[in-house]
């Protein structure tokens, strides 16, 4: 199976959240997660270094789309024909984010994932902490790593298994070297799960959970140390409901095989209290 997303070098580059208070959002992001609110059409766009977030009007913690950016316009048009061979009828997909020629799929949850070549930025300056990844809900996760991992050519870093019955309940895929940049949870629901900002290391975890502290922005997990990825992690909840994660010292991967973990509560934080979705 050829890794077209890994070869494209596939990286989360942007999310598009959709909510009844789109502004709200943009305040909370813009403050809480040191970024530049602007408005974006009907509705706002908040960047800082490495991370970039659309919020529009709509259902409460809708997902608009996932910008995942690749390496140079060649990837975008490998990949435009891998999920055209693949059945996937591929999109164009118009945003000013993106280089002409970006292209939607839909997943078979319905997930809008936009795949593009992003124009050269200006250097933001602010914490350390790029937008990684996005983790999503399934009721179908066989369905949904085939989607990812058999049609784009994501690959599988890491299975949480429950026994006895060999149920996969979580599915950690890739699309460069870093451990996920896409994640799926087997719960009642479909949609997004949380996303996350690679802080890289402890001590600029710490400079955000210090941030967050001053506003009075309680931690609603960590820190701990998840099994899977080995990354550092911290969360905390927007007003919308939407679950941030600063994380650091994620895995990079070059050539390991998949491994399989037990769904307990050790594989989701090794040093203590996790929150098992099912
Ligand atoms: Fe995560």
């Amino acid at each position: 199976m050829t890794l077209t997303a890994v070869k494209a070098g596939a990286f989360t580059h942007h999310l598009h959240h959709t909510s009844p208070d789109p502004e709200r959002l943009a305040k909370f992001y813009a403050d809480t997660m040191e970024m530049t609110a602007e408005k974006h059409g009907a509705g706002w766009l908040v960047r800082g270094p490495g991370r970039r977030m659309i919020f529009t009007k709509g259902a409460v913690n809708g997902l608009g789309h996932i910008g995942m950016g690749v390496r140079d316009k060649e990837s975008v048009l490998d990949l435009k024909v891998r999920a055209e061979t693949e059945g996937l009828s591929p999109k164009l997909f118009g945003t000013e984010l993106f280089s002409a020629g970006a292209f939607s799929v839909t997943d078979p949850d319905g997930n809008l994932i936009v795949f593009g070549h992003a124009p050269e930025e200006k250097p933001v300056k602010g914490v350390r902490g790029p937008l990684q990844h996005v983790t999503f809900a399934t009721q179908d996760i066989a369905r949904f790593q085939a989607f990812y991992v058999d049609k784009l050519g994501f690959a599988v870093s890491d299975t949480v298994i429950r026994q006895p019955d060999g149920k996969v309940m979580t599915v950690f895929m890739r699309s460069n070297h870093e451990h996920h940049t896409i994640g799926v949870f087997f719960q009642n629901r479909t949609g997004v799960d949380h996303h996350s900002y690679e802080a890289g290391e402890w001590g600029v975890m710490k400079d955000w959970c210090d941030r967050f502290g001053d506003r009075h922005i309680k931690l609603d997990w960590g820190p701990g140390r998840h099994g899977p990825g080995n990354n550092l992690f911290a969360f905390i909840t927007d007003p919308d409901g939407n679950w941030i994660e600063i994380s650091a010292e994620l895995e990079i991967i070059y050539d390991r095989p998949a491994k399989v973990w037990p769904h307990e509560e050790r594989t989701l934080n090794l040093w203590g209290m996790s929150k098992l979705r099912a």
